[in-house]
């Protein structure tokens, strides 16, 4: 078990409320990165957070990208000392429908212990309480047991493009160096996730990937009257409504032709341990409000969130969505739709999967477009590394439990480019609750989380330092 410096857990403790105060300054910013109508909101939330690294003393660097801007930071290099990097991501996701938030979505409120806003929890309070346990290491001690990098993005809702672009260098000129060198660690630590359940803190060794498209399929010229045409011209929403009904049976099994070949199956090991689990399918059902649950046969409900492929509608639109009724044949249709990916299936093979059942669903008299957004693979990280040591005593110090191993049926687009351009694994310490409203009106983070999560966070920068020397005498032993 670690223990930090008394004076660490000291100043933790005195500024609790300074802690709370400057994470409602961040949420107050409407750092939208989906609508360019906030791009100047990103730009001050990246600003907000490169000043809080600049007053804790650390090497603050804001890269310009051709989107939205990435803050990188790092503390005075120990030799010999391991490094970690953190992830996290300060843009939001947009706040509509507005008029089912209790309080304004960008005015944090605290009531029955939750700080509600958008962006509490995903991921402005989990991604500060790394940088706030930083902070109370340098403040009270001077100086932090390992080496630490921050890299903070405003992009990650809209699919982490120009992070992208900056991992395949095309950044190095503003960074003085190449990416690879700029980024350089042991491992990659984020909290952008969630705990199993309230008390049950978890370490989150997989996620899912994720690929987006839009599909527009275009009609007559402009709306006609349904009377006079109806019926001698096709209907855009009614086709695409089809050409959408063929993507997935009625047990939600997806039918995109070879979507389930690279899937791998789900081993027996892990099948047990999250049967395991204490999961509720009464609760589950209440918690989202669903008379049933649905999915794939033969899948759990946590077996279909965490290692099942899916494709859902996210939006659809098309004619007439005003007061009343309005009797036309649209003119077009759309509809935004996303495919979660499992490790091993590759986004490039499936977008070519798509592409082909929309030009073979798609009736000819109409033109269409397809657009392919951004794309990430799933992962999995190896549980057995001395950084899982490190993480699993360091949640403990913060939370009081040990944490349960869970996957997670989220997306986090960059992951699989730390292992694949820097080499290194993730660790993935979810503050959140799965009840947390990410996405969705009414989002909150749970104060106690967000304290919790600054006290474990400073046990890991110690513990991590620990484990380091742990290997390392273990690894001189063997020698001799
Ligand atoms: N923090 C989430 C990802 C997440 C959610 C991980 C729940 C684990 C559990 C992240 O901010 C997110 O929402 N990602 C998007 C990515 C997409 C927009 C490219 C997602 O998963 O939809
Ligand atoms: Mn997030
Ligand atoms: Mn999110």
């Amino acid at each position: 078990m670690t223990t930090l410096p008394p004076s660490v857990s000291e100043a933790i403790h005195k500024q609790r409320d300074s802690y709370l105060s400057r994470l409602f300054e961040l949420l107050r910013i409407p750092s939208v990165s989906a609508d360019p109508g906030f791009s100047q909101d990103v730009y001050r939330a990246a600003k907000w957070v490169a000043a809080t690294f600049e007053g804790m003393g650390l090497k603050t660097q804001t890269v310009k990208t051709a989107t939205h801007p990435i803050v990188l930071a790092e503390s005075p290099h120990i030799a010999g000392a391991p490094t970690v990097l953190v992830y996290g991501h300060f843009d939001v996701q947009p706040a509509d429908p507005l008029e089912e938030w209790i309080s304004p979505p960008y005015d944090p409120t605290v009531r029955d212990g939750n700080i509600y806003a958008r962006g509490a929890t995903d991921d402005k309070g989990q991604m500060l309480t790394h940088v706030f346990s930083t902070e109370a290491w340098l403040k009270s001690h001077g100086k932090l047991p390992i080496n630490l990098k921050f890299l903070i993005e405003g992009e990650e809702e809209s699919g982490s493009v120009a992070l992208a672009q900056l991992m395949s260098g095309a950044y190095n000129e503003q960074l003085g160096c190449t990416v690879e060198e700029k980024l350089a660690c042991d491992v990659v630590v984020i909290s952008d996730s969630s705990q199993f359940g309230p008390g049950i803190p978890a370490i989150t060794y997989g996620l899912r990937g994720i690929i987006s498209f839009e599909l527009t399929l275009f009609g007559p010229k402009q709306d006609l009257h349904s009377g006079t045409f109806g019926g001698a011209v096709a209907n855009p929403v009614n086709a695409l409504m089809r050409v959408m009904a063929a993507f997935q049976d009625d047990y939600g099994k997806v039918l995109i032709p070879g979507f389930y070949d690279d899937v791998e199956a789900l081993s027996e090991t892990e099948r047990q341990q999250w049967q395991s689990l204490p999961f509720s399918e009464d609760e589950f059902m209440q918690q989202v409000g669903i008379r049933a649950t649905f999915g794939e046969p033969g899948y759990s409900t946590i077996e279909r969130c965490w290692s099942r492929p899916t494709m859902d509608i996210n939006g659809i639109t098309g004619g007439y969505q005003g007061e009343g009724g309005k009797t036309i044949v649209p003119a077009k249709a759309s509809a935004k739709f996303t495919c979660r990916l499992v490790p091993n299936q590759d986004p490039v093979k499936i977008a070519n999967a798509v592409k082909q059942l929309v030009q073979v669903r798609v009736p000819q008299m109409f033109t269409y477009k397809l657009k392919v957004g951004h794309a990430a693979s799933g992962i999995v990280v190896p549980l057995d590394s001395p950084h899982m040591a490190a993480a699993a005593d360091a949640i403990t110090a913060g939370f009081g439990k040990p944490p349960v191993l869970i996957r997670s049926g989220g997306s986090i687009p960059i992951v699989s480019q730390f292992k694949d351009r820097l080499g290194v694994d993730t660790l993935l310490l979810g503050w959140g609750q799965n009840d947390d409203n990410t996405h969705s009106p009414n989002e909150k983070f749970s104060v106690e989380d967000f304290q919790r999560g600054i006290v474990a966070s400073a046990h890991l920068w110690q513990a991590m330092a620990d484990h380091a020397q742990l290997s390392r005498t273990s690894a001189s032993k063997d020698l001799s």
